[in-house]
């Protein structure tokens, strides 16, 4: 079967960062850099997604190249007969249940942009009490949530389905950037705002006391969240890249403009948050509070706010048809399902899923596992655990069971590319052995500390 690629270098590396840019960097990030104290999150984060997470997102593309396949064939293409192929199944279990979760907050954020062109932030001036409950009533009840998760889902497979997964990524070219000046816009106005100054210090001066196993655990999950990388994603999508691209210089200008995304998202939120005097600890709902507050003190806020949450949603979209795309590859490749039977028996999948973690907000909040919600639990379960195992399996699996050969011809195009080749060796030596036990240590210090 003759397999789609990517026009250009570019179109690869613009779908890749549409894959990785979307609610993990505005919405998660900030909410992250909260729960695990400020400043000190934010330095292990940046050290980790560099030191740690650009090598692997660099091991994942090198494997999806070389294999020329999804997330499941690839371990089978790399390494037949051996049980490698059970890391792919991991591969694509881990996306659908994330999915299950981030189109629930997909919906919330389709929530706030119907409220945003009804001007609901703006008409009136709320006090800080009306917001809040106007988002726990939201948030806690039973069908407003279910039916923009519904949407959401159902928007992401209809556009794998008709297959204008094309479209999106250039609608997604467009807005990206639209969606980088209007979150540079709404920082300028939270710090311009009085009592700002103390949320830069939160975000920028850190407390070395605060950096914990638990932060590092957090900080390496948000990273494999926020790149996409832990899982098939970026696999899958370096199947389809031109074998004359760089995947070294691809994979540094997405994760430096993944990071620059998520630095300046908490900019706009953590300066807002001290001086409306809100507590930083607010967890998943943060950003869905700060925001009104900020668009309330903006001139032309409400538009502002309507093209704010136009832009997330594409970026949004983005990223959860990449996700899906990933098991629809296994179904239609593997089991030889059409795209159609494919998409639809993971939208039910992930949609029932996706209710019980929505409910878990309100009428399920008494269920709990190991003292979290349903909702919490999979995000702590897939980012700490699924996907950092996932990522210590493709390590492994390019620094140890890979021909080191075949490695180096494809991170440096057959010797071609002499950046690439100068920057192999250290990069090697980070997959083969730094990048295993950095996981590893962090894995463990944080099960056991906890
Ligand atoms: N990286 C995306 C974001 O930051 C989310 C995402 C895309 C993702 N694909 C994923 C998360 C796969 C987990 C698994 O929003």
């Amino acid at each position: 079967m003759q397999r789609e690629n990517f026009g250009s270098q570019f179109g690869a590396i613009m779908a890749m960062t549409g894959s990785a840019v979307g609610l993990g960097n505005l919405w998660r990030f900030p909410y992250m850099v909260g729960v695990y104290g400020g400043a000190a999150f934010v330095l292990v984060y940046v050290i980790v997604v560099f030191l740690l997470c650009l090598p692997i997102l660099n091991s994942e593309m090198i494997a999806g190249r070389r294999s020329q396949t999804n997330a499941f064939g690839a371990f089978k293409v790399l390494a037949p007969g051996t049980k490698w192929k059970w890391v792919g199944a991991l591969m694509i279990f881990t996306p659908l249940v994330v999915l299950s979760y981030y189109s629930v907050i997909g919906g919330w954020s389709l929530e706030y942009l119907y409220k945003s062109v009804c001007f609901d932030f703006t008409s009136v001036a709320h006090t800080r009490q009306e917001l809040d409950s106007i988002f726990g009533n939201f948030i806690s009840s039973v069908w407003t949530p279910l039916i923009w998760h519904t949407v959401f889902l159902g928007v992401t497979a209809l556009i794998v389905v008709l297959g204008v997964k094309k479209g999106i990524e250039t609608f997604g070219k467009i807005m990206m950037p639209l969606l980088f000046l209007l979150v540079i816009l709404i920082a300028v106005r939270a710090a311009t705002l009085p009592g700002a100054g103390e949320g830069f210090a939160y975000l920028f001066k850190p407390d070395f006391s605060r950096i914990t196993p638990a932060v590092c655990a957090a900080a390496l999950g948000q990273g494999f969240f926020s790149l996409s990388v832990g899982f098939g994603i970026m696999l899958t999508y370096a199947s389809y890249m031109n074998r004359k691209d760089s995947i070294g210089k691809s994979s540094v200008l997405i994760a430096v403009s993944d990071t620059m995304f998520a630095l300046i998202a908490s900019c706009a939120i953590m300066p807002a948050v001290f001086a409306f005097g809100l507590s930083p600890e607010a967890g998943p709902s943060l950003l869905f509070e700060v925001l009104p507050f900020i668009f309330s003190q903006m001139p032309l806020g409400g538009v502002v706010a309507i093209l704010f949450f136009v832009a997330l949603l594409v970026a949004a979209l983005t990223s959860s048809v990449s996700i899906l795309e990933v098991g629809v590859a296994y179904l239609v490749e593997e089991k030889h399902l059409s795209r159609k039977f494919a998409a639809l028996i993971i939208f039910l999948g992930t949609w029932l899923v996706g209710i019980l973690c929505s409910l878990s907000f309100g009428p399920l909040s008494d269920m709990r596992i190991f003292g979290d919600i349903l909702f919490d639990f999979l995000d702590r379960f897939t980012s700490n655990i699924l996907m950092t195992l996932g990522a210590l399996l493709i390590v492994i699996f390019v620094g140890w069971k890979m021909n080191r050969d075949d490695v180096r011809n494809e991170f440096t195009n057959g010797g071609t590319l002499k950046g690439s080749g100068k920057l192999f060796g250290p990069m090697y030596l980070v997959i083969r052995y730094l990048a295993p036990i950095a996981i590893l240590v962090i894995m463990f210090s944080n099960i056991f500390a906890s």
